[in-house]
């Protein structure tokens, strides 16, 4: 036996007994005849102890010689601490060193192994092992444990049967670029990598199995973000004979039960749902963060034709209110409209009118407007006297997704967007097309066999862009945990969309031509949703980015640091697949 205990297990009680642990070395003190090692496995830190006089020659000859990371066991005897550390569970212990032997040496690590750590991402990211020996890694994967215990319990409790489904399969086209696997045995063939097992699903509903759900594995080669990795993890559901109803509640149930057992915060109320129409007009944006107010206000209306070429000529034009906002001073504001001008924003610029304390309005346009249409406006965006409103102009949807990032910033700025506060959101009626002016034709917002509300379906016709879609999304503090839709069940139905999206019969065969066919069986009624997992874990872990939460991520550009990979493969490799690189 290897050992008789954790390092996180001693306590008080166990003083006395003989005991053998195994870990890493993670500090070691000497302090003129007394030495103190910190030995540290997954459960804890455990204080060894040993005093040079009172320890053979041989074993302090050995203590001598271990160091940091060092994986050693040690056999003593449990006693009293001397002085007691509070700040981790075993600390009324130590074990008084008997033997020690060196299991494992190691070489003086990149970075020191503690929770504030000195080391870089990259460099964290390269030694992704040792990165992992720190509490906050550990803590972050041993959460995503628990989460997926949870998940399952809660699943199969309501009757969902896990199935794995392949990872080597035909494009399953959901937006993103795939990730292309040749095929030594069909030359000039090529897999892909699932970006998510969307057909799959649909597909077990039509083989009856009434609830699916997998944790699994979905690849996009899409450009990164904290939020987004080449390849993340899906909580991935359909279920038969449902309406959106009852996916909504399924899946609030599940979100509250995980915010129980795993985080301890009770949500006793009904996720609020607000129409895709409503967040993208009040909040800019398709997964709002409704944890503050601050929302936008059109006042297109009542800001043109007053000689002011810059509103006249803009499409949009809308305003937040900042409360307390005018106290602002000159370089505040002119960091704000720096941040409007970034690329990523791309406003020519933000107009500012202060209403002051005294009731006195002062904006950067006091040439084009009166106390009277600003007092108009103020009372339109429920402004009070001390706010200031902040005025973006221009093209529609770009103007909105401005004041959207310019809101969540003053959000941040403002210590409005706690960690620890949580504001879960349906959004819901989503347009089921999106017209792509670069090919001028439309596209799914989510996917082709996403079901249109029934009384849309005649927009068909005439106004495409206008039918709205029975799909809904997950968001909680402004991130879109998970999405998902009623399918499109009814062959006609599928016909006409694939008509809407530019498919001609033949490409609608090639690319779905499995599904279609296996509708042609006896289709239940189905839907499903996916949750992000990955975004759950760092959601439910206070952290922005989601690679903290995955055990070996990749890095912005996509690339494992550790193995390095991407990586080239050989000549040899290339001509069994009858690859030639250009
Ligand atoms: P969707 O594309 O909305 O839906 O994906 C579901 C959820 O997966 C998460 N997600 C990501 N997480 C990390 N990195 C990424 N690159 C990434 N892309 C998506 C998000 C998102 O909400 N098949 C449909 C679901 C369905 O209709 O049932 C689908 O994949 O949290």
């Amino acid at each position: 036996m290897y050992r008789t205990h954790t390092c996180g297990e001693l306590r008080k009680e166990n003083i006395g007994q003989k005991v053998t642990l195994c870990g890493w070395v993670q500090l070691k003190r000497d302090k003129g005849g007394m030495i103190w090692i910190d030995l540290r496995d997954r459960y804890g830190i455990t204080q060894l102890a040993a005093e040079s006089v009172n320890t053979s020659a041989e074993i302090v000859a050995k203590i001598d010689s271990v160091g940091r990371e060092f994986v050693v066991q040690v056999s003593g005897e449990v006693i009293e601490r001397y002085s007691k550390n509070d700040k981790i569970p075993t600390g009324d212990i130590e074990i008084k060193i008997e033997d020690l032997k060196i299991l494992s040496e190691s070489e003086t690590p990149p970075f020191t192994i503690i929770d504030n750590t000195d080391g870089g991402d990259e460099l964290r990211m390269k030694y992704r092992y040792l990165d992992i020996r720190r509490n906050p890694v550990k803590n972050a994967l041993m959460l995503r444990h628990r989460m997926a215990q949870e998940i399952r319990k809660y699943l199969d409790a309501q009757d969902f049967v896990e199935v794995e489904t392949p990872v080597l399969i035909k494009s399953t086209p959901e937006g993103a670029r795939d990730f292309i696997v040749p095929s030594r045995m069909n030359p000039g063939e090529f897999y892909a990598l699932p970006q998510s097992p969307q057909q799959f699903k649909q597909l077990l509903m039509v083989a009856g199995m009434d609830r699916y759900f997998q944790i699994v594995k979905c690849f996009r080669d899409e450009d990164l973000r904290a939020d987004r990795q080449p390849e993340f993890t899906q909580i991935d559901c359909e279920l038969s004979f449902v309406e959106q109803e009852d996916i909504l509640n399924i899946f609030e149930g599940l979100t509250k039960y995980l915010f129980k057992t795993v985080k301890e915060v009770e949500i006793d109320y009904d996720f609020p749902r607000m129409p895709y129409v409503e967040a993208m007009e009040k909040y800019g944006n398709d997964k709002p963060d409704i944890r503050f107010g601050m929302t936008i206000t059109d006042i297109s209306e009542n800001v043109k034709g007053k000689d002011f070429v810059v509103f006249d000529s803009a499409e949009y034009i809308g305003g937040i209110c900042l409360p307390n906002g005018s106290e602002y001073t000159r370089k505040q504001i002119e960091e704000l409209t720096e941040f409007v001008k970034i690329p990523q924003i791309g406003a020519k610029g933000l107009v500012y009118c202060k209403y002051n304390a005294d009731g006195s309005f002062k904006s950067s346009v006091d040439k084009f407007y009166t106390e009277e249409d600003w007092k108009t406006i103020a009372a339109k965006m429920d402004a009070k006297a001390g706010d200031m409103i902040l005025i973006l102009a221009g093209e529609k949807e770009r103007t909105l997704h401005g004041l959207s990032e310019l809101r969540l910033r003053l959000g941040n700025e403002l210590g409005l967007r706690p960690r620890d506060t949580f504001a879960p959101l349906w959004v819901v009626e989503f347009p089921l097309l999106e017209y792509d002016a670069e090919s001028g034709r439309y596209h799914a917002k989510h996917h082709p066999f996403t079901s249109p509300f029934e009384e849309d379906v005649k927009l068909f016709e005439t106004d495409p862009g206008k039918i709205r879609a029975k799909a809904y999304d997950l968001v909680i503090n402004g991130v879109e945990i998970g999405g998902g839709s009623i399918r499109i069940f009814d062959k006609d139905l599928q016909a006409l969309m694939f008509k809407n999206l530019g498919f001609t019969k033949e490409e609608a065969e090639a690319q779905f031509g499995f599904l279609m066919n296996a509708f042609k069986f006896g289709a239940p009624p189905h839907g499903g949703i996916a949750f992000g997992f990955d975004r759950l874990c760092s959601m439910f872990g206070g952290v922005d980015s989601i690679r903290d939460y995955i055990a070996f991520p990749k890095n912005n550009s996509g690339r494992d640091v550790m193995a390095n990979s991407p990586s080239v493969i050989s000549q040899a490799q290339l001509d069994e697949l009858g690859i030639k690189l250009k």
